[in-house]
């Protein structure tokens, strides 16, 4: 199995960090790139988040993949391509690929080298018969697509998680775009999407009662520890989720917990007390906004399921251009009442 990587070696650099840390430092309204939350740490952090009781986005997508598994498979279609993007321990895929046709690949990209190998050579071993082309790539930047069996048929991009959320959405419209660039005309979308609920709901679920949560956010700055030799004193820095109901969004901030200067090699950087650096945001949508994001990227809805909450979706992205012209119109189902758009 050989392993794809991007031109800077694979996926984020520790000089990448630096220079967006300074940046995001150096500016009135600090801030932090969400990614890197994502080291060695933070990753196992974010798994532990993933199986908590007010973290609902995991097991509510999981549940709408395995009760439309079938109806998933047969709309990605025979010798089909899977590109899966941040596909961490690849383990919402296995649902899909136990219900695909003859699926000719499954192309995980990720930053994270060693898991990304791991579970590849993994995958590989179970699914004997499907080519399996990791990437080791920052999904966000470019990067090239290993040569595609030349027997297999669409590509289709699967993007679960609601990871589309932690871009802003004139960026997601963005990434959606870049993305099918990359992957090539008639390429469509699985992607998971979080969606606008109680606020109590999402107040719980991003300030979890473990504090697991808080310690993943405050990673952040062990990691500039640990990486760029900063000298962030962690306890001083406070975790602060919250919902923006105006924006629609959940916001990740670290507040400081007194007046403090902290050191980034040669350059200073002053916090006032409850000065915050804000590290996340995870936008939440309704499934008309976010059917109108989809079409400003060229995209429709060709389906969607959702729980019976309506707490959460996987939406089916059909470039535009192969919708127009046919009688399939977008249209959303919750899993009681399923309907297919196509066949
Ligand atoms: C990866 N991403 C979709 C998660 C989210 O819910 O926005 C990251 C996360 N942040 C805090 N908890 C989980």
């Amino acid at each position: 199995m050989n392993l794809a990587t991007d031109t800077q070696g694979c996926g984020l650099t520790t000089e990448g960090f630096r220079r967006d840390l300074l940046r995001g430092l150096s500016v009135q309204r600090k801030h932090l790139p969400s990614k890197y939350l994502y080291d060695e740490e933070g990753a196992r952090l974010f798994e532990q988040i993933c199986t908590l009781e007010e973290y609902y986005p995991t097991r509510t997508e999981v549940g709408i993949l395995q009760r439309n598994a079938p109806e998933i498979a047969s709309l990605l279609g025979p010798r089909c391509n899977l590109v899966e993007l941040g596909s961490g321990g690849s383990i919402k895929t296995q649902l899909l690929l136990d219900h695909l046709e003859h699926a000719a690949s499954y192309v995980p990209v990720d930053v994270a080298q060693a898991q990304l190998l791991e579970s590849s050579a993994g995958l590989a071993l179970v699914y004997s018969n499907i080519e399996v082309l990791p990437v080791c790539a920052d999904f966000t930047k470019h990067f090239f697509l290993p040569v595609l069996p030349p027997d297999s048929h669409r590509t289709t991009v699967f993007f679960p998680g609601s990871t589309i959320g932690n871009f802003e959405p004139h960026e997601a419209e963005l990434l959606l775009r870049h993305i099918a660039g990359l992957c090539g005309r008639g390429t469509r979308f699985l992607i998971g999407v979080d969606l606008k609920k109680d606020p109590d709901v999402l107040h719980r679920a991003y300030n979890d009662s473990d504090g697991v949560t808080a310690e993943f956010n405050r990673n952040i700055l062990a990691r500039a520890n640990r990486e760029l030799g900063a000298d962030f004193s962690i306890t001083l820095f406070q975790h602060h989720a919250f919902y923006n109901q105006q924006e629609g969004r959940i916001e990740m901030h670290l507040l400081s917990e007194c007046p403090q200067t902290v050191r980034v090699g040669d350059a200073k950087f002053s916090f006032a007390q409850r000065e915050a650096i804000r590290t996340e945001y995870s936008f939440k949508y309704t499934l008309s906004e976010f059917r109108c994001l989809a079409q400003r990227a060229g995209f429709d809805v060709a389906r969607c399921w959702t729980d019976s909450k309506q707490w959460f979706s996987v939406q089916y992205l059909v470039p535009r251009e192969d919708i127009e012209g046919s009688l399939v119109k977008a249209s959303n189902s919750v899993d009681e009442n399923p309907r297919s758009l196509f066949g």
